[in-house]
């Protein structure tokens, strides 16, 4: 079965064609920096009118690289949670898609995908297991117990993990996205020069808290003088250390989460999805220290962490194989 994903809940617009839930034969993507990059951070309302304008683009694209989408089986699109006027717009476009070309629709939860990513490409990887998804706009850990049935067992209290990247990148200076610019910075920096020191949270130990984070950051380089127009400018040869130390702290809170919660649940398998399992220093800690356990780690390909559809597409394969269809006045929901 061949099935059109639609994702479109935050700043990329993507769209893939998948074959029976993992074979990839086009996955396309418009990713909306450029137009995010001027404010620091994701603007809704720009957002969604650049999924207006990107889809259509990228659906004919896709038509060019994976043949005319009469010959789709099904359409799967991001119907929840994410910026309610993004989603609104790849809703949109999947229902008319799906209507006009006589085919079933089903609505796809953004995070169930993340998780569903690591399965796409590692197929030894099989519930019951325990996911990390951390991105943007999400931080928690799961247990899950079949393709896209997640019980939540963690989530941050505050921040997601990309967006303490994204605000402690803006606090140095670096640009947006701020994940891989504190990354490749740390790589030159010396995180025991600058060392942070992530939060517990009594009694709640599998649940993550970044704004801490945050805050020493702008009093560790701000001291007193926290409003905007009287902080000094970070001196170049600390910033290195600062995102050094800044990631060392959230890799290690991330780390140490995921292991506690394998342990607790007694399962060997821990799945890592969304931007921020892009990061090179979490992949290789948590991978160290989980086979220092005897745990294996699942982390998607880069291009399956970020936002993308063929992860939506894969998922919805074996949602449609289960039954499950989107009736024609389906909702986007923020949540
Ligand atoms: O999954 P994603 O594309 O979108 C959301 O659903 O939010 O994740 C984007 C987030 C951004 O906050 C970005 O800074 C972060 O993932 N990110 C990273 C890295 N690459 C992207 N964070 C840390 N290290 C990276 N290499
Ligand atoms: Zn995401």
């Amino acid at each position: 079965m061949r099935v059109l994903g639609i994702e479109s809940s935050c700043d990329e617009t993507a769209v893939a064609v998948v074959r029976d839930g993992t074979a990839i034969e086009a996955s396309l993507l418009y990713s909306q920096n450029e137009e995010h990059l001027p404010f620091g951070g994701v603007v809704p309302e720009i957002a969604s009118r650049a999924h207006l304008v990107q889809l259509p683009r990228l659906l004919r694209e896709l038509e060019r690289a994976s043949g005319s989408l009469a010959a789709i089986d099904a359409v799967a699109v991001t119907a929840r949670p994410g910026l309610i006027g993004s989603l609104l717009v790849g809703v949109s476009a999947a229902k008319a898609l799906a209507w006009s070309l006589g085919k079933p629709l089903v609505d796809v939860h953004h995070v169930q995908a993340h998780v569903y990513a690591a399965q796409m490409e590692h197929p030894r990887l099989a519930p019951p297991f325990v996911a990390l998804v951390v991105s943007g706009g999400h931080t928690s850990l799961y247990l899950c117990t079949a393709p896209g049935v997640l019980e939540e067992i963690g989530s941050t209290m505050d921040d997601a993990a990309g967006e303490a990247f994204d605000k402690v990148a803006s606090l140095l200076g670096l640009p947006y996205p701020g994940g891989p610019a504190i990354e490749g910075a740390a790589r030159s920096g010396d995180a025991a020069r600058e060392p942070f020191l992530a939060a517990r949270v009594k009694g709640r130990e599998l649940d993550f808290s970044f704004s801490g984070l945050k805050t020493a950051m702008l009093y560790r380089i701000a001291g007193q003088n926290v409003a905007r127009k009287n902080r000094p400018a970070v001196p170049a040869e600390r910033v290195p250390h600062l995102a050094a130390g800044f990631q060392e702290a959230v890799v290690g809170m991330l780390v140490e989460r995921s292991l506690l919660a394998a342990r607790q649940r007694g399962v060997a398998q821990i799945a890592v999805g969304g931007g921020v399992a892009c990061n090179q220093r979490l992949r290789a800690v948590l991978g160290e220290r989980a086979g220092a356990a005897g745990l294996e780690v699942f982390f998607p390909s880069l291009p399956l962490c970020l936002d993308n559809a063929a992860m939506i597409a894969g998922l919805g394969f074996h949602l449609l194989r289960e039954g499950r269809r989107a009736p024609f006045d389906l909702d986007a929901c923020p949540r």
